[in-house]
């Protein structure tokens, strides 16, 4: 592409982009596509173009095939999963990355890419209200980070297995503890990481749903006591299902005894942090061995750029440390190489998405953003509490909000059709977006608030919705 076609068309797709965002602010999308499975693959040709199509075709194609096929996940009343960061000043980092076409593979690679990140993560620590005894690198997902840490977690406690025989060499299996609320990348972190399905425990949780410190202390005795080796913990702050905080400090406590790695899966909950008066949710987190946070969740930044930070960055360097020849510089010993601090060699450019959040935002527009999500998800805690016929499920220490609304005659599997039911016709009205999870064996809705733009009058209205739509199916 030229240069002055290029210039032509990043205008109108800003201008597309902007107009999107502005048909968001008006609430005038529905918040979930109308499209049937497969229909925007019919829509496309069967096999790439030999000749160049001209760029009016191309972008007319936009609004029909992309605009119009994706979820609205910055729609005000999408209530879905969870926040995903989409700001605009973020926006412009992950377009000032890609227009740069460059690649980190070592900090000579790309000199400014490495510093700002060093820098961001130094940024973003003081505003989390961690000590300076943390090191910190972007990487692209909390998945991503929770595979790291359980991958040095594994080498600790072996002395450097992979050095030599690896996982194959030892002689007694090694061992992770989380709950059954952590978030499936732990499971998967443990598959990979060459731990097995069968030495993952399932510690017990509390009334809150919160790990019990004292039944991991007993799991990691059993399991000494049974001669295999505990390895590692997963403590999550903000568990996916219901926010459920897991208590850092007592389980600090055990995996220090223990000298069992302690990583902290803060991948949602950690933005709160940002907030002084939420950090009591982590106490206990200085003891941690690692922590991830996403910025490209409830902080604004878009996908992907998760805060992965450890108390010693010389586990990564030695589990992760490639120096091949056409790798080395004059400048090794001077400068940090973050290809040996994560995955994957070559690195884009994500702190400048944070560069310029934090820039043109500010700390404290952040902050007062977590304080009006988690007023408004307690708002709404407090109407399900007071209606007849509503049930909140779950403690609301965050933003997300547990219902089920219970027809005096349903329960069992009606009631969880019932749930479904009114979730889905909500969804399909495109007034609201929601998802239906599972607590105990039953369905419930989670309400997962705080979208950029999502307000008290939005909240009042998907519960206005919640109540006439639940009423309905209950009657129907
Ligand atoms: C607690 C928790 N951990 C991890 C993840 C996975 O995040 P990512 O998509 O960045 O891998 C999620 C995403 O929902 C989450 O809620």
């Amino acid at each position: 592409m030229e240069l002055e076609e290029f210039r032509r068309a990043a205008h109108a797709v800003i201008d597309r982009i902007v107009k999107y965002r502005q048909d968001l602010e008006a609430r005038a999308l529905p918040v979930q596509p109308r499209v049937e499975p497969g229909e925007i693959a019919r829509a496309l040709p069967l096999a790439a173009p030999e000749a160049p199509e001209g760029l009016p075709s191309i972008l007319g194609d936009l609004d029909s095939l992309i605009f119009d096929g994706v979820m609205h996940w910055q729609h005000p009343r999408f209530f879905g999963y969870f926040p995903s960061g989409g700001g605009l000043a973020s926006v412009l980092g992950d377009i000032i990355s890609t227009g740069l076409g460059g690649v980190g593979l070592s900090w000579q690679s790309s000199p400014a890419l490495t510093e700002v990140e060093t820098v961001m993560m130094s940024w973003m620590r003081e505003l989390l209200g961690l000590s300076s005894a943390w090191s910190g690198v972007i990487q692209d997902t909390a998945s991503t980070a929770t595979l790291v840490a359980l991958l040095c977690a594994r080498e600790r406690t072996t002395g450097y297995s992979a050095a030599h025989g690896g996982l194959q060499g030892e002689a007694a299996p090694l061992v992770v503890y989380t709950t059954s609320e952590a978030h499936s990348s732990v499971l998967k972190a443990a598959a990979l990481a060459g731990f097995g399905r069968d030495n993952v425990r399932t510690v017990e949780t509390d009334e809150l749903l919160a790990m019990r410190a004292e039944a991991l202390d007993e799991h990691i005795r059993a399991d000494r006591a049974a001669g295999r080796r505990p390895c590692a913990v997963v403590a999550t702050v903000g568990t996916t299902n219901t926010t459920a905080i897991d208590p850092v400090q007592a389980i600090a406590e055990v995996a220090g005894r223990e000298n069992v790695w302690l990583h902290v899966d803060a991948a949602l909950g950690g933005a709160a942090m940002l907030a002084p008066e939420y950090r009591v949710l982590w106490q206990g987190v200085e003891q941690a061995d690692s922590i991830v946070v996403n910025a490209h969740k409830w902080m604004s930044v878009a996908l992907d750029c998760s805060l992965y930070y450890v108390r010693d960055p010389e586990h990564l360097v030695r589990v992760m440390s490639t120096n091949p020849s056409y790798l080395r510089t004059d400048v090794d010993t001077e400068v940090v190489n973050y290809r040996d601090w994560g995955i994957p060699l070559g690195r884009r450019f994500r702190a400048l998405k944070l560069w310029l959040t934090l820039r043109t935002v500010g700390a404290e527009a952040l902050r007062a953003r977590i304080r009006r999500d988690c007023g408004n998800a307690r708002w709404l805690a407090d109407q399900v509490d007071a209606a007849a016929g509503w049930r909140r499920l779950a403690p609301v220490p965050l933003q997300t909000v547990c219902v089920l609304h219970e027809p005096s005659d349903r329960g069992g599997e009606a009631l969880d059709r019932h749930t479904l039911d009114w979730c889905r016709r909500i969804n399909a009205s495109g007034f609201a977006y929601l998802t239906p999870s599972v607590l105990a064996g039953r369905w419930f809705v989670r309400v997962s608030v705080g979208t950029e733009l999502t307000e008290r009058e939005d909240v009042a209205a998907l519960w206005a919705i919640m109540r006439t739509t639940a009423e309905e199916c209950a009657r129907a």
